[in-house]
């Protein structure tokens, strides 16, 4: 079986169900049904297309969401052409979907991602498997990616990458400015999950590149920005009218698998293939998506964690502050140094909070479910915005500033389920061990070699391209300490 990896946090100090949780309706009032939620205009075929896109566009969603769930409250309802999602903003019922989750939670199905693995007769990985299948892929991967006593071990091969890149970063830096520093994150975090992976170094660092692994940093972003037409018009005319989104998707994903395809399976990934009974096929697709769920949510979170940093030089005080506290300077900071630097989880929670990489995250009800007063159909998309909670300000008083010490304050209120950037239950992110340690330790190394110092202080505008992303080159420099 699978246990909800953040089981920790969300289940062991939450008292037992409200009432309101139960499965029966325990309520006096009747709950109100899907057709009475409130949400945007909903004009026949096109439902809110054009008022999203008279918002700013799909690269402006995550705004124009922000703003529904404060003109609607905690829930609303949205039709976007064929596509129409519940949107849930608020711990209380995402706590009662966590509560009456059942054993296979399924994420809103990408339809063009299984389009590309059918015409191509590939397996599915951990993104888009539903069922037992789901299940039986989690498993194998369950105990190597989310043990703690498991995941500490990794952070050798993790240092080993990190000495590359915070030299690199001193080297190719122009007064401390580095060009696209975001596709240097994204070369950092693609060698790390590799070489945690498949134990192999790619070079990704170095003054030569790989063009393959290049490639595949690149076919990832292709492959996000092209698949959210698709979501909202029907994948088969774009397949059947082989339109540039298509050709551009399917392009994108044939140079992605044929990355998966060149590497021979060593270290982590060898350990599973014997222990699992996973084919070499599910193996190869399971380790496709694990890179496209890690590589750049990774890097674009350490690239917000480099932002904030940056607007908030007395945090990063604090923070070297602390790191010299318990990290020896003739020592590389290690797994077991993290475990005694609060202020360093604080800052990334803090940053995750208020920077989100993924804006949101969804479910497919395989139920009826009364959320709340709501009662909510079988088959209903549920869309979860992580986003728009953390800028909740009744769920984090002055939501828009930069306060790690919100996080370690004694008898702190702060609802679990008020920050999940990871997502929820037992379909949470898998590599959020992996992806936290990642983070935590290049937090040490960087602010322990660098000043990360703005360069303006003008607002910074993010779009929405698959994660969140800023619209221009981050404005920081890395002055060495
Ligand atoms: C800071 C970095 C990361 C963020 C913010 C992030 C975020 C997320 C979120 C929000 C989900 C959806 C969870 C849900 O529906 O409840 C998810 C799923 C997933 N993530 Fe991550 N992730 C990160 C790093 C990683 C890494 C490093 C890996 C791989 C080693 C990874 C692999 C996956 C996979 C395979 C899934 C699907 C899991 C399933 O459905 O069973 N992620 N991630």
């Amino acid at each position: 079986t699978i246990n909800g990896p953040k089981k920790s946090t969300l289940n062991a100090h939450l008292p037992p169900p409200p009432l309101y949780l139960s499965t029966k309706n325990t309520h006096s009032k009747t709950p109100t049904n899907l057709d009475e939620i409130p949400g945007p205009t909903n004009w026949p075929l096109v439902g809110s297309l054009f008022e999203l896109l008279r918002k700013g566009g799909l690269t402006r969603q995550h705004e124009a969401l922000v703003d529904y769930h404060k003109k609607f409250g905690k829930i609303f309802r949205m039709k976007l052409g064929s596509f129409e999602s519940v949107h849930i903003g608020a711990p209380c019922l995402l706590e009662a979907l966590y509560r009456k989750e059942g054993n296979y939670p399924q994420r809103l199905e990408i339809k063009p991602w299984k389009a590309y693995r059918d015409l191509r007769d590939e397996a599915y990985g951990l993104l888009i498997l539903e069922g037992k299948d789901w299940q039986r892929v989690r498993s194998a991967f369950q105990q190597k990616l989310m043990k703690p006593t498991e995941v500490v071990k990794l952070d050798g091969k993790i240092n080993e990458v990190l000495v590359d890149f915070v030299g690199r970063i001193g080297n190719i830096s122009n007064n401390g400015k580095i060009e696209d520093l975001y596709f240097e994150l994204n070369k950092w975090s693609f060698e790390t999950i590799c070489l945690v992976l498949y134990g192999k170094r790619f070079g990704l660092l170095q003054e030569k590149v790989n063009e393959e692994a290049m490639n595949f940093i690149t076919a990832v972003k292709t492959m996000m920005s092209t698949f959210g037409m698709m979501m909202v018009t029907p994948v088969e005319l774009h397949k059947s009218l082989n339109t540039k989104t298509w050709q551009h998707h399917t392009a994108a994903w044939d140079r992605i698998f044929s990355t998966g395809a060149s590497l021979s399976p060593d270290d982590l990934i060898g350990d599973i293939l014997h222990q699992s009974s996973l084919s070499k096929k599910e193996l190869y697709a399971a380790i496709t998506e694990l890179q496209i769920g890690g590589v750049e949510t990774t890097a674009n979170s350490m690239l917000w964690v480099i932002f904030n940093l940056s607007r908030n030089p007395s945090a990063q005080r604090k923070l070297l502050q602390e790191i010299r506290e318990i990290v020896p300077p003739d020592q590389d900071p290690s797994g077991e140094h993290i475990k005694n630097m609060p202020y360093l989880k604080a800052c990334l929670k803090e940053s995750m909070r208020l920077s989100p990489s993924v804006p949101f995250t969804s479910r497919t009800l395989d139920k009826d479910t009364v959320l709340g007063d709501y009662a909510i159909p079988k088959g209903t998309v549920l869309m979860i915005n992580s986003h728009a909670l953390g800028s909740n300000e009744e769920y984090f008083d002055d939501g828009k500033q930069f306060k790690p010490e919100r996080w370690l304050r004694e008898n702190n209120t702060i609802n679990p389920f008020a920050h999940v950037p990871f997502g929820i239950g037992k379909r949470m992110c898998i590599g959020r061990r992996l992806a936290e340690l990642q983070l935590q330790l290049a937090m040490c190394w960087l602010v322990r070699d660098y000043e990360i110092v703005a360069t303006d202080n003008e607002p910074l505008d993010v779009i929405h391209s698959g994660l969140l992303v800023p619209n221009r080159e981050l404005p920081v420099a890395f002055i060495r300490r």
